[in-house]
């Protein structure tokens, strides 16, 4: 059976004094991580299903073209640690070729990553599995039981452009802190990059024809109620979705349809018709100003891997 280590039991009052903190500001904003309910994973699943979300296919893509070669840049007996592990889906292809020492599954979605991780197990019985369930977006301390030596911290999907590229390399230094645990530089990355290209494709890819883009946005203010005590009506509130070129980002907002009032246990909030919660940025690099960021937070001997439209990239680099 996978260990299964939950840290850091989020303090329930912190996340409510951080949300109602966004919502009460001027632009009101909330983290994209309360996106991510048992049904928020659920609905982000659909969406890497949908013919205009490009970025699961063409990164899959690209690690079916390039396994081998990647598998060699790492090498075995690594300590795969996988952040934002969600279904696992991801690892599951990687783990055969890795040969990986110890498999660590982090998720701030703790029930999902529960059964997920459950069925990975029954699929490589061999593989030494320990799942965390924490908000690594606040602290990289990992628990004890995670093994020291030779981390590959595997951060697919782009997920890091959920961060601004300040933020960015912060996040990214703190990685590089945590491939050398032991005082020896000894630690990776394998990171997937989604690139700028044009704004029709970026636009469709975070507001699909199914609306399932939508329902992902929508969800966070039945979370919210849940989080809060709170009475958004979802019927009151519109997706949006588009890539912002000024920025490099796509920006995912909920904006009221009416005029309205929001309250919650201790407070509320008047929105004006078309007032909007900022919900989500998804920033796209180059991979020039990627590898740049890289190599400022510590990292070299940079290997990278594209896909043929040049709209997704790979990149392996070293701790040094
Ligand atoms: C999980 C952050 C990589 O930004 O593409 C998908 C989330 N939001 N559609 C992304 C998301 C809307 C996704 N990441």
């Amino acid at each position: 059976m996978a260990q299964f280590i939950q840290c850091t039991e989020q303090n329930k009052n912190a996340i409510r004094d951080e949300l109602i903190a966004g919502l009460l500001a001027p632009q009101a904003f909330t983290s994209p991580k309360y996106l991510y309910d048992a049904l928020g994973s659920k609905l982000f699943e659909a969406i890497c299903e949908l013919p205009e979300y490009y970025p699961t296919r063409t990164e899959a893509a690209i690690f079916n073209a390039h396994a081998e070669d990647m598998a060699q840049a790492i090498g075995p007996g690594s300590t795969l640690i996988d952040l934002g592990a969600g279904n696992c889906v991801k690892a599951g292809r990687l783990l055969p070729l890795l040969h990986p020492a110890q498999y660590v599954p982090i998720d701030i979605s703790v029930d999902f990553l529960r059964e997920a991780v459950a069925r990975l197990q029954q699929r490589f019985p061999a593989v030494d599995m320990t799942a965390v369930g924490m908000d690594f977006s606040s602290s990289l301390e990992l628990p004890d039981a995670v093994r020291r030596d030779k981390r590959l911290f595997f951060y697919p999907g782009s997920s890091i452009g959920n961060f601004t590229p300040d933020e960015s390399l912060r996040f990214l230094q703190r990685i590089r802190q945590a491939c050398e645990p032991n005082g020896v530089a000894d630690g990776a990355i394998l990171i997937g990059i989604d690139l700028i290209k044009d704004a029709a494709t970026l636009d469709a890819a975070y507001d699909d024809a199914l609306g399932v883009t939508a329902c992902f946005n929508l969800n966070l203010l039945q979370h919210l109620n849940h989080l809060l005590d709170a009475d958004f009506n979802l019927r009151d509130w519109r997706h949006r979705g588009f890539f912002n070129p000024e920025q490099g980002r796509i920006e995912m907002h909920l904006e009221a349809r009416t005029s309205l009032c929001v309250r919650w246990h201790g407070g509320e909030r008047r929105f004006e018709r078309g007032e909007r919660i900022h919900t989500e940025n998804s920033y796209k690099y180059t991979r020039e100003n990627f590898m740049a960021l890289l190599k400022s937070a510590g990292f070299g001997a940079m290997r990278t891997w594209t896909d043929p439209r040049g709209w997704f990239l790979i990149c392996h680099a070293q701790a040094i």
